[in-house]
């Protein structure tokens, strides 16, 4: 079996009881939901109503019909910037962020947005401070990742998204890398527009993912069609989740994603991240004393969540990757992770750096060989 440490791309493997109830359900249940009066139908209504709930518990929200399911958390971040911003409207954001954000923001800015990066530091953190001193000026929205891909630095939305809401400024956070590893509660963060992937820390299928909307804020759908209500009306519904549902929802997916939910909750929050963080120190602590190795972010603190990255001076870390993958059987990501933003801010650009991604299901014996493999490289 190959060690499988590309976590921050996706995590695997997936609880059983994830795998159970995906086949569970495409086996038995899985007929349209919210489309039919159909046994079946009811069914695959209440599984995906059940998802939906578990997910509400899951970051304080009190509201589920607030939720609206995606296939990723990209289609998440897309649906809350094109849906909210006008020509026009001002958005402070920070020199860390995924393209996922940076790509839909040039677009818009394309058509007349306003968009201002604040710069973080070398170790990926934005002060604050700065993002205050940027929306001075006035801003619609503030949108950031609370952990980055590239270096795994958790930045302090705790302290931006209150500030925010004291602002009447909107706060969106992408929380790609830290849903299901970090608590996340909406209201406590003040946040007003929240993009989580079903697929990575929270551990269920890819194809899945979700968009919080704050009670009140009302948002333009990306796309428009069958609802399953309001059939006789050519307009697509006001009601959530409707309004930003359209077409059939992918069951089977949610399904797994509400097993993964309950799985984590069973677990606890603090035992994943105690788990993942003990694996990213064995790492770390391997890794240090290398004179030719230079790790990256804020490795081994408190703010740092589960991506690991680092260079190799002499090294291609596409090379590194490739060796490390065809001669041990060791899966991590190389190059700009699809963030060349958080590289440039760190000094990796364009190069890129090597990425190691623990997740729950990995063991220290795994770690262990990946150290052994990189000693073995370095040493030839
Ligand atoms: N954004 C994912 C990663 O960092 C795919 O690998």
């Amino acid at each position: 079996m190959p060690i499988y440490l590309d976590n921050a791309a996706t995590s695997f493997p997936k609880p059983e009881s994830v795998c159970a109830a995906v086949e569970r359900t495409l086996r038995h249940y899985a007929a349209n939901p919210g489309r039919g009066g159909h046994a079946l139908s009811l069914e695959a209504g209440r599984l995906v109503m059940e998802c939906r709930e578990s997910i509400a518990r899951f970051f304080g929200i009190d509201d589920s019909a607030r939720i609206a399911f995606t296939a990723n958390a990209t289609e998440a971040i897309n649906l809350g910037l094109f849906g909210l911003l006008q020509p026009g409207d001002r958005v402070v954001t920070t020199s860390m962020e995924h393209n996922a954000v940076v790509r839909p923001l040039r677009a818009l800015a394309d058509k007349g947005v306003e968009v201002v990066k604040v710069a973080s530091d070398h170790l990926g953190f934005v002060s604050p401070e700065a993002i205050k001193a940027a929306c001075r000026e006035g801003a619609r929205l503030v949108i950031m990742s609370h952990c980055s891909n590239v270096t795994g630095t958790v930045q302090p939305i705790e302290e931006i998204g209150p500030w925010c809401r004291s602002q009447g400024i909107l706060f969106m956070v992408d929380a790609a890398q830290s849903a299901g590893l970090f608590s996340i509660d909406v209201a406590e963060l003040a946040i007003d527009l929240l993009a989580v992937p079903g697929h990575k820390s929270l551990l269920g299928p890819p194809g899945t993912g979700f968009l919080y909307v704050r009670p009140e804020l009302s948002l333009r759908p990306l796309i428009y069609g069958g609802t399953g209500t309001f059939s006789q009306s050519e307009t697509q519904p006001e009601e959530m989740p409707e309004r930003l549902e359209s077409g059939t929802l992918n069951t089977i997916g949610l399904a797994g994603l509400g097993a993964a939910v309950e799985f984590l909750e069973e677990v606890g929050l603090e035992h994943v991240r105690a788990r993942e963080h003990a694996l990213l120190k064995q790492l770390i602590d391997g890794l240090r004393n290398l004179k030719s190795v230079t790790l990256y972010g804020p490795h081994g603190s408190s703010r740092h969540g589960g991506a690991l990255s680092i260079s190799v001076s002499g090294h291609d870390p596409s090379m590194l990757g490739f060796r490390l993958d065809r001669e041990y059987g060791i899966c991590c990501r190389v190059g700009l992770h699809c963030a060349p933003d958080a590289h440039r801010t760190i000094g990796t650009f364009p190069e890129g750096t090597i990425r190691f991604s623990p997740g729950y299901f990995n063991t220290a014996e795994e770690i262990e060989q990946t150290l052994q493999a990189i000693h073995s490289i370095l040493s030839t």
